[in-house]
């Protein structure tokens, strides 16, 4: 295996947001493993909940999320009835009403919900599930479309931590993604959320799009620290045209290589440095004082299909199309499709349409792939212990050993600073279904 970091950059593993990832889901898992897996629930543990809001106004063209364009709004005011009776189903099939520590709405774009519909979901939300005091519920935000009576509701909602998509301030990339959307109306919409003390802000960047230069990208990073989000989380751009073929929309206008992306990475990474954040994990970056901060340094940091996350429940309940849930024994997506999504639940059924069931190899492996993305260290002897054969992946890491981006004292792994950028690399020596001849995942940087 070549070693310089622009092949390293190239090799394509998975993010790891969850292990087994998404590409072993399959129909081992379906609606009545779910029911049983929901009606096993110890109702004294808190549980997470996730909500998928799969619609958007207009088509940026780098987009990898489960959304479709929607001009009308007789489509989203259907999806919200059918996500009502979603929840009521979870209750039926819950021992009782489950504790809620997080509660995430994601998209697409949650806030293409009226405030009337984003009122009314929290109110079932709140029936179905005892929501704990201090309990964090996130929403993701599109700047774009965010109105006065909008924030208002989030806030009368209890939501207390935002993430708004930014992606980039520059207005030659803006043009070149298809997002119109200047730093006026972002910082609008910050003062805005602050005025309604929605506080905790996070906001996502992308590096690696079309028309990118080192300076521009630095500005960007500038303008959005000026804003002083706590959070802000810098994504490599996935190019994943073979499952998002309205991507193949950006090629025209020249897509950053491999070492063209390792050098805008490093410029946003120590442009968000210099401004006073804590890098977390392999894209994320925190005010010293915010909370994911204070879990990266105490190894408390957990990773999720939100990615880094304070949350520690052992459950996900994901609703909605496409949204995955994690339960002690195994995840389960539901259909994609909506309508699939719509008719299951129109019959009263859930729509889990497939999954993975969790072996007690899935679990260590789990588990020190989870530690070495968030902590970028761990001690894999109890697991050699369980299994002998894990000793044989110790002695596959000695390349990444070589080019110092592991270090292994006897059975413990560490990711040193030079090669954190590269902990997926690392992390994928752990992974058992990996097959390199198969490049379904994006880029590793
Ligand atoms: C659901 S969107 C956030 C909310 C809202 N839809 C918006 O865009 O403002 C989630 C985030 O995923 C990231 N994202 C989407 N497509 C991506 C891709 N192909 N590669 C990397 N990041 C991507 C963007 O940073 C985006 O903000
Ligand atoms: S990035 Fe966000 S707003 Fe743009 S299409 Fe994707 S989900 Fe919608």
């Amino acid at each position: 295996m070549s070693m310089d970091r622009v092949s390293l950059a190239e090799s394509r593993v998975p993010r790891y947001t969850s292990y087994p990832t998404a590409a072993q889901f399959g129909p081992g898992v379906g609606r009545r493993d779910v029911a049983a897996w929901l009606g096993r629930l110890d109702p004294r543990i808190p549980v997470s909940v996730y909500a998928h809001i799969p619609f958007c106004r207009q088509l940026c063209w780098y987009c990898g999320c489960h959304t479709s364009i929607v001009s009308r709004d007789a489509p989203v005011a259907a999806y919200h009835e059918v996500l009502l009776r979603e929840l009521d189903l979870v209750a039926s099939l819950a021992p009782a009403r489950l504790p809620l520590s997080h509660l995430h709405f994601g998209g697409g774009t949650p806030t293409i919900l009226t405030p009337g519909q984003f009122g009314a979901l929290m109110a079932r939300i709140g029936e179905v599930f005892e929501i704990r005091s201090g309990a964090e519920i996130a929403v993701e935000i599109d700047p774009r479309g965010l109105d006065e009576a909008r924030v208002a509701a989030l806030a009368a909602s209890g939501v207390n931590r935002v993430s708004l998509g930014i992606q980039d301030l520059d207005p030659g990339v803006q043009a070149a993604i298809n997002r119109h959307q200047p730093l006026a109306l972002v910082a609008d919409c910050v003062a805005m959320l602050r005025r309604y003390g929605l506080e905790r802000i996070s906001m996502d960047l992308i590096y690696g799009l079309p028309r990118q230069t080192p300076e521009t990208l630095r500005r960007t990073v500038r303008d959005v620290a000026a804003l002083a989000p706590d959070r802000v989380s810098l994504f490599g751009y996935a190019h994943v045209p073979w499952m998002k073929s309205h991507q193949r929309l950006l090629e025209p206008s020249g897509l950053p290589d491999a070492p063209e992306r390792l050098v805008l990475s490093d410029a946003a990474t120590a442009a968000l440095l210099a401004a006073g954040y804590e890098a977390i994990g392999i894209d994320h970056f925190a005010r010293p004082g915010d909370s994911l901060a204070e879990a990266a340094r105490a190894g408390t940091l957990h990773r999720n299909f939100q990615g880094y996350t304070t949350d520690r429940a052992g459950t996900l309940i994901g609703i909605g199309a496409s949204a995955i849930s994690t339960f002690p024994g195994g995840f389960a997506q539901n259909a994609a499709r909506l309508d699939d999504w719509r008719d299951a639940i129109q019959r009263g059924e859930l729509a889990t349409a497939r999954g993975v069931r969790l072996t007690d190899d899935d679990r260590r492996r789990s588990a020190i792939i989870e530690a070495l993305m968030c902590n970028f260290t761990v001690d894999i002897a109890p697991d050699i212990a369980a299994d002998p054969t894990l000793a044989e992946d110790l002695e596959r890491l000695e390349p990444l050993v070589a080019a110092g981006l592991a270090a292994r004292i006897g059975t413990r792994v560490t990711i040193p600073p030079e090669g954190r950028q590269f902990a997926r690399i690392v992390a994928a020596t752990f992974d058992r279904y990996l097959k390199p001849e198969a490049p379904r995942h994006a880029a590793a940087v």
